[in-house]
């Protein structure tokens, strides 16, 4: 079997290379080699290529600056995971496309499931859904996980900003009206491999089971790794950020389990493993 990992020097794709390194021929490709901006080059690649599953962890991510960056935003998460979707097509590679709890409004109070109505509030989550919807009109078949609050070795993350802070600050204001599932991205690469195992289509909602505020994580990030500052609960109204975020986007992942009869494990224990590592 042979993989074309895109955005292979981010945060996720780093754990998923090396999930399946050795289980098949990988082929990692980032921006300065393999743009999924640019059309031409992207479907000649996978022409070449002929891989059996595109992985796309390519995104614009940075969701504050989307909202400034707006047309980036939907040339990358949008036209660029189109232009993927062009070229899988051409081949019959199966697209798998990482996408975000961030096309919810979050105005439920109960977990998310696959069907749920789709309204994103932010730039960041209206261009990785346009991302979504361009490939479910290309395709027919593909692969969608939708996922939340990553943290990895390979990149900036929350448990890293708030366990350096927590060493330098006396205090530290915590948004606490956004819940959320943290997902550590070895699991969610583990998670990803067992979907591709299974021949899994369609869309699926993966992240680590529980689930938490920044705050509740904040606070659990400073238990683990001896930080010294107070953690202060504050609301997203005091803590204003160019993006809106949802206030609820917790994802139910029983889908995934029917499917792979997997579950990932809770979000304290991921904590723990990769403070570990
Ligand atoms: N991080 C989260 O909390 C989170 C939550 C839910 C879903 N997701 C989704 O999960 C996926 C992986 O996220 P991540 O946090 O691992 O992202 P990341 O670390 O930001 O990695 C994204 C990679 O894509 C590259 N890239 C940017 N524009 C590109 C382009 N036009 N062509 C090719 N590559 C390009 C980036 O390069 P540069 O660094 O040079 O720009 C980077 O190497 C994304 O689809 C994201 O939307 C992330």
């Amino acid at each position: 079997m042979k993989m074309l990992v895109t955005g292979s020097r981010g945060m996720l794709a780093a754990d998923l290379i090396k999930k399946f390194e050795g289980t098949c021929e990988i082929i990692g490709r980032d921006v300065h080699d393999f743009d999924i901006c640019n059309r031409g080059l992207v479907i000649d690649e996978i022409k070449k290529e002929k891989p059996d599953y595109v992985i796309n962890c390519a995104a614009y991510t940075n969701v504050d600056n989307c909202e400034t960056e707006k047309d980036l935003a939907f040339e990358v998460n949008g036209e660029g995971v189109k232009n993927l979707a062009l070229g899988c097509k051409e081949t019959g590679s199966l697209l798998c496309h990482i996408s975000t709890d961030f096309v919810f409004d979050g105005k439920k109070d109960v977990p998310y499931v696959e069907t749920d109505t789709v309204n994103p509030l932010s730039v960041y989550g209206k261009s990785k859904l346009k991302g979504e919807k361009n490939i479910q009109e290309v395709l027919e078949d593909y692969l969608i996980v939708r996922t939340s609050w990553l943290f990895g070795r390979a990149g900036k993350n929350f448990v890293e900003t708030i366990s350096s802070l927590s060493k330098e600050k006396e205090v530290l204001d915590v948004v606490n009206d956004q819940t959320g599932s943290p997902t550590f991205t070895v699991d969610l690469s583990m998670a990803i491999k067992a979907l591709i195992d299974v021949s899994a289509r369609g869309i699926y909602h993966v992240c680590n089971s529980g689930i938490c505020t920044w705050f509740d994580f904040a606070c659990k990030i400073c238990e683990l790794t001896g930080g010294t500052a107070a953690i202060n609960p504050v609301s997203s109204d005091k803590h204003r950020r160019p993006a809106v975020r949802p206030g609820y986007s917790v994802m139910d992942c029983s889908k995934f389990k029917v499917k792979t009869g997997l579950a990932l494990q809770p979000w304290e224990d991921a904590l723990k493993e990769y403070l570990d590592q």
